[in-house]
Order: C-alpha cells, then sequence, then structure tokens
C-alpha cells in the first residue's frame, strides 16, 4: 500500500512538538524492548505466553485486542488510533486476509520506519492527530487504541473522534492505565509516580477509570466493557527495570552516550514500574465499546 502524508497544522501545535520530538528520537529504542516493535506492556495468559519471553505477551495483548473486536470473514477495516511501529496493524494483517489496516501517528519517523515494515501488507500508516483525522465518518468496522490516547489525557474530543469515524456497530478497543480515584484522593506516594509517569511519558493526564466509562456513554457508546487487567500485565511490567539495565548497558558500551529523549524515556519506563506498584490507585485495563 502507498504512503500517504498529510500535514495538519494542528498536529504540529506547541503541546504535541514535544511529543512528536520523544517520538521521532526515541522510537528506535522500543527494539530493545521488542523485537517486533510492540510500544506496549503484555497480556500473561499460563501455558501460552512465557513469562521470560516479553515479545510473546507482548504479542498476547495484541491478540487479546485482536480477539475482541470478532472479526469475521467479511472485509473489513480497521484503524489503529496512535499506532506506533504499526505492530498490532501487522498482527492483525497476519491472521486476518480480509483485513484493511490504517494506523496514525504523529511520529514522522514512525510513519516512515512503520510504512517500511509494513512493506507488500494491506495497511498503511499516516502521520495524522488522532483528535481530527481526514477519515471519513462512518467509514470503519472497529478502531482499537493501545496505550495512545493517554497523550490526549483521555480526553472526550478522542473518543468522539474514534465514534465519528466507526460504523454503526464498530467496535472500539482501548487498551490504558487510569486511575481508579480522583487525583487530590491520591496518597502521597502514587500522586509523587503519577506527576512523573505523565511528565515523562508527555501524558496530558491520566482519567479516573469510571470517569472515562461515563465519557465513553456520553459521546454514544454502547455495551461499554471494562476489564482490569492489572494482574496479567504485571509480568511484563517486572520486565522494565532488567530492560532498562541492559538497554543502558548496550549504548553506553557501543556510543558512550545516551540520547536525552532515551533517558527520558527510561525514567518514564521506571515511574511506569513505580505507579503499578500502587496498585489501589492505578489499573491497566482493556475496554470494549460498540457505537
Ligand atoms: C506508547 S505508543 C503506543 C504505540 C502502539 N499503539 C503500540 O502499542 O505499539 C503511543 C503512540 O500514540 C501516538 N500518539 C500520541 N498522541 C497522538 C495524537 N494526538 N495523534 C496520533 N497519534 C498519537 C504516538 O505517536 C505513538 O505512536
Amino acid at each position: 500500500m502507498k504512503s500517504i502524508s498529510i500535514a495538519h497544522s494542528e498536529l504540529e501545535d506547541k503541546s504535541n512538538i514535544e511529543l512528536i520530538d520523544f517520538y521521532n528520537q526515541a522510537t528506535e529504542d522500543y527494539e530493545f524492548w521488542s523485537h517486533d516493535f510492540n510500544m506496549h506492556f503484555g497480556y500473561f495468559r499460563p501455558l501460552k505466553t512465557n513469562i521470560l519471553k516479553r515479545d510473546s505477551m507482548l504479542n498476547e495483548m495484541n491478540d487479546q485486542v485482536l480477539k475482541r473486536l470478532q472479526i469475521n470473514t467479511q472485509k473489513h477495516r480497521l484503524v489503529d488510533l496512535g499506532c506506533g511501529m504499526g505492530a498490532t496493524m501487522r498482527r492483525a494483517l497476519s491472521q486476518f486476509k480480509n483485513l484493511i489496516a490504517y494506523g496514525v501517528t504523529i511520529s514522522d519517523f514512525q510513519q516512515k520506519k512503520g510504512n517500511e515494515l509494513l512493506e507488500g501488507k494491506n495497511g498503511v500508516i499516516l502521520k495524522e492527530n488522532y483528535n481530527k483525522t481526514s477519515f471519513q465518518s462512518n467509514s470503519f468496522d472497529s478502531a482499537v487504541a493501545i496505550e495512545s490516547f493517554c497523550h490526549s489525557g483521555h480526553d472526550k474530543k478522542t473518543i468522539m473522534e474514534a465514534f465519528r469515524v466507526l460504523k454503526s456497530g464498530g467496535r472500539l478497543i482501548i487498551v490504558d492505565a487510569f486511575l481508579k480515584k480522583e487525583v487530590p484522593q491520591l496518597t502521597l506516594g502514587s500522586h509523587f509516580a503519577y506527576k512523573k509517569l505523565c511528565n515523562h511519558f508527555n501524558l496530558e493526564k491520566i482519567e479516573q477509570i469510571q470517569n472515562y466509562e461515563l465519557k465513553l456513554k456520553q459521546v454514544g457508546f454502547t455495551d461499554v466493557k471494562i476489564e482490569d487487567i492489572s494482574l496479567r500485565v504485571a509480568p511484563s511490567v517486572f520486565h522494565v527495570p532488567f530492560a532498562i539495565v541492559g538497554f543502558m548497558l548496550k549504548k553506553l558500551w557501543q556510543t558512550k552516550s545516551l540520547k536525552r529523549e532515551s533517558l527520558h524515556n527510561l525514567k518514564g519506563s521506571f515511574y511506569a514500574l513505580l505507579s503499578g506498584l500502587h496498585m489501589k490507585s492505578f489499573g491497566y485495563y482493556i475496554i470494549t465499546a460498540t457505537k
């Protein structure tokens, strides 16, 4: 599929520039996290995934998302809103021959390199803002968003755009971390982890899970199902310290230095682990919603 580049001025507004820069500079580091360039945490399934093999858990997360889309044998249009390097798209395309997959990202690097990985497959990555895409209304059978909507603070406008592009009956699957409490109710320790996490991963904010459910319903989604999968995700979160140390040693050995963005990202991963330990305040969820 041919790659198309659409420049949106709102994509490059001030608040996004830092984020674009972050992903342009730090994305290649994710190869250390995942050979398939999965930029998310994994899903542990006893007997199916190996706790020591990170990529088996990361790809299982993709499979869990795809399972919930209930893709049948008819032609199916999927959009990945915040697609990274297109790992979920590639996984989907390898499983469903009736699929056309579109992905959007704000990063030029991800668009270019992600499209190279999609070469010869029925998928394309566009550089667009998921809050205001160029897609026609009612044009997709399903939409996925894995660890991406947090960058816009789980805002209602992001949900509204997903709702707009989905066909009636289409499903949206969101995988992300959410708060279990309102920010003022967080303990000192979890508030510290929350602030650091948002800062280092360039997240506007993380929404409280019940508030988010309400937003989805207010926009018009029905059959909203919220699954707390924190314990399934924990084994891959515990890979973080080992991955950080391994990555730093490799980089320092090879280049004797670490990019500012890489360091920022590594600290973010550490705060993700720290947040994960505050289980009363943070949770990791798969949300299924139908238009
Ligand atoms: C942590 S990565 C996850 C990537 C991918 N979903 C995965 O799991 O491998 C977050 C992604 O969200 C994208 N993103 C963040 N804000 C965005 C926006 N406003 N519009 C489009 N993409 C955005 C980033 O470019 C990046 O690709």
